[in-house]
């Protein structure tokens, strides 16, 4: 085992067999060492900040895993004004974020306009900040007037790279060649450009996995963010187990070393499964956090998955709270856009 994490440490590869090893290791500590060793070569102690900003959580989607998804009723929908998505960012501009992200439901009643206009103002305001999209599948031209409009950045998951296997968690009318084929626009238009996957989704198998890697290698992404999944008690999934955090951070280790200079998260999601998930996720290589900066009031409303961690807490709270956790593993947060090293347009 140790040979491969060598190896993968020295290639950037290793054969399916091999990675299926270490996914399924339990408590392996070299692959951990190696992967801290990678982070910090790169990055040294430095964790950049992401200002999370959840601004509807109206969804016309209806993922089997989310609890957003519209056949959701008991969900209390929600949407922020332009000023109120502004006013987010003036406070997250003050704690010392440079990087907002702002994440919504597929939302059909933000039209691509909105999102130009909301995008523009931020840049307009803050324009040493970098602008994070998250909002689903688009077109083509919706993607390049973003991005026209200032955005610097794009997140899809791609969820899982089996076609089969993607069929399982979603409703026919999503297709996940389709999600792919974004992917690839995101990149071609010049976006620096965020994928990923869930941990233990119901069905998934090892070899799933592997290729979720080999699907990542040839996208070659500039972030990836990765999280256990979690049941949600108004979805079809309701009764499934959650994702295991051992396998989460034995991936988010082997994505530290496949690629190198990513930017990767260690998620809320892994902060939910374990107190100190966070923590373990950047011991395993993040050099990512993502601090909400939503409105408090509607925090709880914003629940893909159940007891999601940070939905009492101020922005103000949770920043000092996150820096506490860093400190704690020996890293800092900075103030700065974090771009992946040597994009920048
Ligand atoms: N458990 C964990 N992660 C989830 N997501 C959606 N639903 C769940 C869940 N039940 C993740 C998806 C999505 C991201 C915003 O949240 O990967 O892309
Ligand atoms: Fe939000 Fe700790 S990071 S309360």
């Amino acid at each position: 085992m140790k040979n491969i994490v060598r190896s993968l440490f020295f290639t950037r590869d290793a054969s399916d067999d091999e990675l299926r090893r270490l996914i399924d290791s339990e408590h392996f500590d070299p692959l951990f060492e190696r992967a801290n060793e990678v982070r910090h070569l790169h990055f040294g102690d430095d964790v950049y900040l992401r200002g999370l900003i959840e601004f509807s959580n109206y969804c016309k989607n209806d993922c089997f895993y989310c609890g957003l998804r519209a056949s959701n009723r008991s969900a209390v929908r929600y949407r922020l004004t332009h000023d109120e998505i502004l006013q987010c960012c003036d406070e997250g501009y003050r704690l010392g974020f440079r990087t907002f992200v702002l994440q919504s439901g597929e939302d059909p009643s933000f039209k691509d306009e909105d999102i130009c206009q909301i995008v523009h103002s931020i840049k307009t305001k803050y324009p040493d900040c970098a602008v994070t999209l998250s909002i689903g599948e688009k077109s083509y031209n919706s993607y390049l007037a973003y991005f026209q409009a200032g955005a610097d950045r794009y997140l899809l998951r791609h969820e899982t790279a089996s076609d089969e296997h993607y069929r399982s968690l979603h409703p026919q009318n999503m297709d996940p060649v389709h999600r792919k084929e974004c992917l690839r626009n995101l990149k071609k238009i010049g976006y620096q450009v965020g994928s990923g996957f869930m941990v233990g989704t119901p069905g998934q198998t090892l070899d799933n996995l592997v290729q979720d890697l080999r699907f990542l290698q040839e996208l070659e992404p500039h972030m990836i963010g990765i999280g256990p999944f979690i049941p949600h008690g108004e979805t079809p999934f309701a009764h499934e187990a959650q994702g295991s955090l051992q396998r989460t951070l034995n991936l988010v280790a082997i994505l530290r070393l496949m690629f190198p200079q990513a930017l990767i998260p260690a998620t809320t999601a892994l902060g939910t499964i374990d107190p100190r998930g966070r923590e373990l996720g950047l011991q395993a290589g993040a050099n990512v956090v993502m601090p909400n900066l939503s409105p408090v009031r509607v925090r709880k409303l914003y629940t893909p998955y159940e007891n999601k961690i940070c939905t009492g807490e101020e922005a103000a709270q949770c920043r000092r709270c996150l820096e506490r956790r860093l400190e704690s593993v020996g890293l800092h947060s900075v103030v700065s856009r974090g771009d992946y090293p040597g994009v920048r347009r």
